[in-house]
């Protein structure tokens, strides 16, 4: 192979190998978390800070490597040749030129960073929304204390309108993130975190515990339903009523009577507002039938995938804290899930 086509074949290896990361690892792109496509003022602002910042740095790399490579190549010892380089130690105006250079670039990054960080942490007014997102290990919890409702893994927002999510944790450190909506904010014990933006698009957003906080750390999601005010009221409304009524449908008035015994235990970690069962450590079920993810995100909310939680939740997903105090059979687990799909 001649000097010149391995030199091509490196080069072209590089620059792939370079655009595979760029496109992969930092989630630019077209993906349904590329922070590339802000839905969001707060992932816009970001993202208007982000890009010539990046450019700036392209160019500052770019300058500074073309002159690295011009003086290896121009000052190279020649074959023969004998002489030391003239040595530029201790000259003054050097030594100023390459000090301030640095810090007058970093000041520049640092001025418009520094304030955005500032701007994102505003009060929002008073029409903001007011939601308290709970993590737990490994499923988020999000109640809307001024409206009465509890709900899991899916969080329903109005377009156009300001959020204040106040950040709980009830165990480890997660971080609560929404890619195309805002940056990520860490979720305590102890310590409430607020995070503050207005979403600025109608659509389905994915989330992601953004912090490591065990085993299914990788499980614990949630999507982000940005609604118009209209849409948003009526499922208020919906997710306001009790799930009181026995249903109609034989086989799910059978799974309700499964989950009310107390033996089965369902009762003592699930809530369905209506009932005894008021359980608070795992997700409010009271509207599980209208959610269209279950298991901290990670299954669909399908019969099959509700039936397979419940034939083995540690198989499906290990470590979670839903333990079973018996096999249930597969005639009560179709109860159950009749039952569960019935909760709307
Ligand atoms: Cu919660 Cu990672």
């Amino acid at each position: 192979m001649g000097k010149g086509r391995l030199w091509k074949r490196s080069l072209r290896a590089g620059v792939l190998t370079l655009l595979a990361v760029a496109f992969t690892g930092c989630a630019i792109g077209n993906g349904p978390q590329s922070v590339n496509r802000p839905a969001g003022d707060s992932m816009r602002k970001i993202w208007d800070l982000f890009l010539p910042i990046f450019w700036l740095s392209v160019v500052i790399f770019v300058l500074v490597t073309a002159i690295l490579l011009f003086a290896l190549w121009r000052f190279r010892q020649r074959p023969g040749e004998d002489r030391h380089p003239e040595q530029l130690h201790g000259n003054t105006r050097l030594e100023i030129a390459w000090t301030m250079a640095p810090a007058v670039i970093l000041a520049i990054i640092a001025v418009p960073t520094l304030s955005l960080i500032f701007e994102l942490d505003r009060k929002p007014g008073p029409e903001a929304l007011t939601v308290r997102a709970i993590g737990h290990q490994w499923w988020w919890e999000f109640q809307y204390p001024e409206l009465n409702v509890v709900t899991a893994n899916e969080l329903h927002l109005v377009v156009d309108r300001p959020v204040r999510i106040e950040l709980h944790s009830v165990d480890v450190i997660h971080s609560f993130w929404v890619p195309r909506l805002a940056g990520k904010r860490d979720v305590i014990p102890g310590w409430n975190n607020v995070l503050t933006f207005t979403p600025q698009e109608v659509g389905v957003f994915p989330g992601q515990c953004a912090e490591f906080c065990g085993i299914q750390h990788a499980n614990m999601k949630f999507t982000v339903v940005v609604q118009t005010q209209e849409e948003f009221d009526a499922w208020i409304r919906q997710q306001q009523q009790p799930a009181a009524e026995v249903p109609a449908d034989p086989l799910a008035a059978q799974g309700r009577e499964l989950f009310l015994t107390p033996a089965n235990a369902c009762m003592g970690c699930h809530t369905v507002a209506g009932t005894e069962a008021q359980g608070k450590v795992g997700p409010d079920l009271t509207h599980v039938g209208s959610r269209g993810i279950i298991a901290g995100g990670m299954l669909e909310n399908t019969p099959e995938n509700l039936a397979r939680w419940l034939r083995n939740p540690q198989a499906v997903k290990p470590g979670n804290k839903m333990v079973l105090p018996r096999q249930l059979t597969d005639q009560e687990i179709q109860a159950l899930v009749a039952y569960l799909t019935s909760l709307k």
